[in-house]
């Protein structure tokens, strides 16, 4: 095991449906640290500049419509294995997959509006937080 950061971001739909700390509370119960967090509500080229590696998905431009559809809550967390993790924490992309007690089984309703994004590799980790975040405005 090693201690890793992850970006976490709390998409639209969670946040309308007023579940950011349910949320959040299932990350610190599942043992990740919230080492960083901001509301934000995110511009249509951040959006795709975000999600620039699906730009050739046919789910693109909906998937942008709806990450700027309202504001989303960016986070960092950290803990042993903290991508992976998350990812078990987050559950499958299709709630409908997901298993049970998941955050995506719990608060998602579709694969288009499921909750939570979370980083899936130390790269994309890493590119993520910077994305979102000076290195001063993590503190572990
Ligand atoms: P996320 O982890 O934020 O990464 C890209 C998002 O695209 C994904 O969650 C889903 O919400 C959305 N998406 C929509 N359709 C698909 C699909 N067929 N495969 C993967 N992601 C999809």
């Amino acid at each position: 095991m090693s201690i890793e950061k992850t970006l976490s971001i709390i998409k639209p739909d969670a946040v309308r449906k007023n579940v950011i700390g349910q949320i959040l509370t299932k990350f610190e119960g599942g043992g990740l640290k919230v080492v960083a967090v901001k509301m934000k509500q995110l511009t249509q080229t951040e959006a795709e500049a975000f999600y620039a590696e699906h730009k050739e998905r046919g789910f693109f431009g909906d998937l942008v419509r709806f990450m700027i559809s309202g504001p989303v809550v960016v986070s960092v967390l950290m803990g042993d294995d903290a991508i992976l993790k998350n990812r078990q924490l987050m559950g499958a992309t299709d709630p409908k997959k997901a298993e049970a007690g998941t955050i995506r089984a719990d608060f998602a309703e579709s694969i288009d509006e499921n909750a939570v994004h979370g980083s899936d590799s130390q790269v994309a980790a890493t590119r993520e937080i910077a994305f979102f975040f000076d290195t001063t405005e993590i503190i572990p």
